[in-house]
């Protein structure tokens, strides 16, 4: 059970968790909010015994509040490291001294929050910093409310982030992050960390496939994929981000982060309030693997809007199979062949909707286009139920092309600066979504096409990052509050969408895997993880994507060979136990599929629905990682350990060792498991553990799918 209790004689909050604890107290005098103890669990007495009266600097040039341990620091005074929050007032002063004002907490079902109100000693801004802590996890939700109590004009808030994160005081910490680019998202970088600052972050107004807003921090690189401590945060925001990570002069380590304050500037008027992004922080003393197991319960339990134990359907998109070539027949055929494989939703990717026959036009004109689908898309949708699936269509409703009745209509509606070229990609812009006559107009022309049509899943892509970011009806009103605006906005309407239309499932997409983050994972059923589908490129980008998302949420498609993106040819086997490691589903063209593919992709679907709740809802044990060696191998368990489904993919067999030893994890030593899928062998949970399952992997890309199931029999 999550608790959260005060000690009134040292004025110290304890916050307890599954297996850790967070201890934060006030500085003697009100004026800093210390950083006390963060790691595994212990007793409230030993995190006090902690607590420390500060000492006044012996350092030259340094101040002791500059060199404490400041839970969120506010910029003023002797601070030099970087700071969380940078204010300037209407007066001109720059520079925040607070003091503490009161405190609450309040308990829910789920957990207990806590919040602690701080006000600038002269000037009418309140910060208050929120603490949420959920029984059964290990995560510390933080964020930040500040609010100008009025009195003395607007404040302008120059850099406003969530939480500064404080892993113990120890030797040297590694930093592992995730990095990328369009095709190869979500790749593990690792750095030892040395004096100065290592910064991530996204200026692109989206999340980004060139870094992700989740880092791990480990002391000296002692922790391993099954064992050892690791801190690890993550961001809950969708737009331009950032995280620093700062090794100070005196060895201290703090990573502070939240929205990205490069050219941002956003003035609070009297009375408003600004609510920042949560930074979620996670402990594990159980490696790199618990990390992502206490990440993925989190996720499935408190960020996802379906429920834990909700499994998602196996989807067919057209997208590479007909491109912009879509119409009724077409579509009619690859809907009747998808549901003979067994799929539950069909969607229709890109070129459905006005003049789109290619990337050069049509985007903002969300109406069927007629020449295509004559009779709309309606008989379509009616002929997909009848089969037995879901209807899903794609949408990018933040870009439009020049050549759209939307741009000739609107064409102050993207951004744009005066003087300056409106610098195209994809041949789109980007709508200014900040505005609100922009948000009501895509918030309609959405509700309308759910409103008409039959739809269940949404693929809400977005294929292009901001350029030009300005606002020029707005200059006299901050334009550059765009960054914040745009995304707060576009949760707006995914939000209201979700509250019209609860049946319809979402999917974030940005280019592949360019807007994944736990904003946007609260708001949609799943991402498309990435355009290159290729079978043993993805086993990395889906090994890099698991330290930080949960199974579930990894939409994986099982593609035609070669594979456009690299031209590599690999059996279908391999692909599709490739896609099966996470939500599955299908993106080749099924017109072109051999009877004995479309049999053989018959009985994976099959399988897959016979074990996709394990996979999708277990706890995920990495192997073996695909960059170590030429077999990669993950397990998955169901939570009360019942069902075991195991992965091995090898790529490129060498010295003829076919033989693989896999010892399983997360099983029950003295309960037996029978092999469902090939000859009912029965293994003790013991022997899985020592001796290992033993899989025979042969040529290259070769690759097997063992499922076990906990029998009640004896050896
Ligand atoms: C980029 C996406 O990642 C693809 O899957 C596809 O939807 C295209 N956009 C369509 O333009």
């Amino acid at each position: 059970m999550a608790d959260i209790t005060y000690d009134a004689s040292s004025r110290c909050w304890i916050l307890q968790m599954e297996a850790s604890t967070y201890c934060i107290g006030l500085s003697q005098d009100e004026s800093s909010l210390q950083h006390i103890y963060w790691g595994p669990h212990i007793p409230a007495a030993t995190a006090l015994e902690m607590v420390q009266p500060s000492k006044p600097s012996r350092a030259p040039f340094e101040s002791s509040t500059g060199n404490s341990r400041e839970e969120y620091v506010p910029w003023g005074e002797m601070r030099f490291s970087e700071p969380s929050l940078k204010v300037e007032y209407a007066d001109g002063t720059r520079g925040i001294e607070w003091l503490f004002e009161e405190h609450g907490s309040e308990r829910s079902e789920a957990g207990q929050t806590l919040w602690l109100r701080f006000r600038d000693r002269a000037y009418p801004l309140t910060v208050t910093l929120y603490y949420r802590v959920y029984n059964g996890h290990d995560v510390v939700e933080r964020w930040v409310r500040l609010e100008n109590t009025g009195g003395s004009g607007p404040v302008t808030i120059e850099q406003a982030f969530s939480a500064d994160w404080r892993p113990p005081r120890r030797e040297r910490y590694r930093l592992t992050y995730l990095h990328g680019r369009w095709g190869k998202e979500t790749q593990i970088a690792e750095t030892m960390l040395g004096p100065g600052k290592f910064v991530l972050e996204s200026r692109r107004g989206t999340t980004s496939h060139q870094f992700n807003p989740w880092i791990a921090l480990d002391s000296e690189a002692r922790a391993t994929e099954e064992s050892g401590e690791v801190w690890s945060a993550a961001l809950a925001w969708s737009g331009s981000w950032k995280i620093v990570v700062e090794t100070m002069p005196y060895g201290e380590l703090h990573c502070t982060g939240g929205v990205n304050d490069f050219d941002f500037r956003y003035p609070l008027n009297e009375g408003a309030q600004l609510d920042l992004p949560t930074f979620v922080g996670l402990y594990s003393n159980e490696g790199f693997g618990g990390v992502s197991r206490r990440w993925h319960r989190y996720e499935l339990e408190q960020v996802l809007p379906a429920s834990p134990e909700a499994v998602r359907p196996i989807l067919y998109n057209s997208w590479e199979a007909t491109a912009f070539a879509v119409n009724e027949q077409n579509q009619m055929e690859l809907a009747e062949q998808a549901a003979a494989l067994g799929v539950e939703v069909f969607v229709i990717d890109d070129g459905w909707f006005g003049e789109r026959n290619n990337d050069l036009a049509g985007l903002g004109d969300w109406t069927v286009n007629r020449e295509k689908f004559p009779r709309g898309l309606n008989p379509l949708i009616a002929r997909v139920n009848t089969l037995g699936m879901q209807f899903g269509l794609w949408v990018e409703p933040e870009m439009v092309n020049r050549d759209s009745d939307l741009y000739r209509a609107h064409p102050d509606w993207v951004y744009h600066f005066r003087n300056r070229s409106r610098t195209e990609s994809r041949h789109q812009l980007v709508l200014n979504l900040a505005r609100n006559d922009v948000r009501e107009w895509m918030f309609m022309t959405l509700d309308k096409l759910l409103s008409e049509h039959n739809i269940e899943f949404v693929k809400w892509d977005m294929n292009r990052s901001f350029s030009e970011p300005g606002w020029p009806d707005e200059a006299e009103h901050n334009p550059q509050r765009v960054w914040l605006d745009h995304v707060r906005n576009l949760y707006w309407v995914l939000d209201e969408l979700r509250r019209r239309h609860p049946n319809v499932a979402f999917e974030s997409c940005s280019g592949g895997g360019g807007r994944i983050d736990l904003g946007i994972l609260s708001r949609v059923e799943q991402v498309w993880t990435s355009d290159n589908t290729d079978a043993l490129d993805r086993l990395h980008i889906q090994e890099g994507f698991s330290y930080a998302y949960a199974p579930r949420v990894m939409m994986c498609w099982v593609t035609d060979c070669p594979n456009f993106f690299t031209q590599r040819t690999v059996p279908l086997h391999y692909r599709f136990h490739v896609a099966m490691a996470g939500s599955l589903g299908i993106g080749g063209d099924l017109s072109h599929w051999t009877l004995q593919e479309r049999e053989e992709a018959r009985s994976f679907i099959a399988t897959y629905k016979r074990v996709r709740s394990v996979i999708q809802n277990g706890l995920l044990y990495r192997l073996r990682s695909p960059r170590t060696g030429s077999v990669a191998a993950a397990q998955y368990v169901a939570l009360d350990s019942s069902e075991v489904v195991v992965f091995a993919w090898g790529h490129s067999q060498q010295f003829g060792e076919r033989e693989v030893s896999l010892p399983l994890q997360g099983l029950e030593e003295d309960a037996h498991y029978a092999d469902e899928v090939n000859d009912g062998t029965l293994y003790s949970g013991a022997y899985l553990a020592q001796k290992g399952l033993s899989v025979n992997l042969v040529g290259d890309f070769d690759s097997r799918m063992i499922h076990l199931v906990r029998t009640k029999s004896t050896r």
